[in-house]
């Protein structure tokens, strides 16, 4: 466990590594890094295309394994979890919202809200429809429930990844450029919707974005440079 903390961090990083054998030999991409965030705060994220800012994520998210450092959710190191447990811990506690959306192509929109509950059973299910449709009308798109992925625009498709990443009522939302996208008026749009849902359920954001006055309007900015997180 963490020791001595007042406000017990929703996530937290200790001294991670982590480095790729390429043809090149092995390049170290994250080094010595630590990060914490505080519920219900926002940070942004910026780096040059392959410094690491995916890497860092997917470890936050337990999603891959440093080489060495740890992590912790709730001030619990997340290595000493069964992956059984850690899939649930991880599917109430972090929404995640991609760059590409990762939405399920043979699936209508109110299915593929619907995905975060099926770990949870039928019970869950119900309430879940609930949610879904709450969200899906939260973010303009109560009339397409029954829509497929494919027969939407960039913004929303966009829209339901966000609504999807809500659906588990999660402490922390971890977006990796979920504008890169888009134009800037949509790109915007999106960015206050994420912003107007987070402030109402009081969600914690660890956003990576290129734009940086999107990064501006969060709360701390940290720059990724040569493997650990400077702040701006
Ligand atoms: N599984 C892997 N195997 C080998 N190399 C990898 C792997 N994952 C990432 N890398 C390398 O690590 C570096 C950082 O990748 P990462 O995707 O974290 O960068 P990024 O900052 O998110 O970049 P972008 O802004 O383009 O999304 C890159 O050089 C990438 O090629
Ligand atoms: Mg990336």
């Amino acid at each position: 466990m963490l020791e001595n903390l007042d406000a017990i961090p929703c996530v937290a990083l200790r001294g991670i590594r982590k480095g790729f054998c390429g043809p090149q030999g092995r390049t170290e991409i994250l080094r010595d890094l630590s990060f914490s965030l505080s519920p219900g705060d926002s940070v942004g994220i910026s780096g040059i295309s392959g410094a690491g800012k995916s890497t860092f994520l997917n470890i936050l998210a337990a999603l891959e394994k440093p080489d060495s450092g740890e992590v912790f959710w709730d001030g619990e190191p997340v290595h000493t979890w069964p992956s059984r447990v850690l899939a649930r811990r991880r599917a109430t506690q972090i929404g995640f919202v991609f760059q590409n959306c990762h939405l399920v192509p043979e699936l209508d929109l109110l299915e593929n809200l619907l995905l975060p509950c099926r770990i949870f059973g039928r019970s869950a299910l119900a309430e879940g429809r609930k949610r879904a449709e709450i969200l899906l009308e939260r973010l303009g798109l109560s009339s397409r429930h029954s829509s497929l992925p494919m027969g939407l625009s960039g913004g929303e498709r966009q829209r339901v990844a966000l609504a999807r990443a809500f659906m588990n009522r999660p402490r922390l939302i971890v977006a990796d450029e979920p504008t890169g996208n888009l134009d800037e008026s949509t790109g915007e749009q999106v960015m206050r919707l994420l912003e107007n849902i987070r402030q109402e359920e009081q969600t914690a954001l660890l956003l990576v974005t290129h734009h940086l006055p999107f990064s501006r309007r969060l709360r701390h900015q940290y720059h990724l440079h040569q493997g650990v997180l400077e702040p701006l």
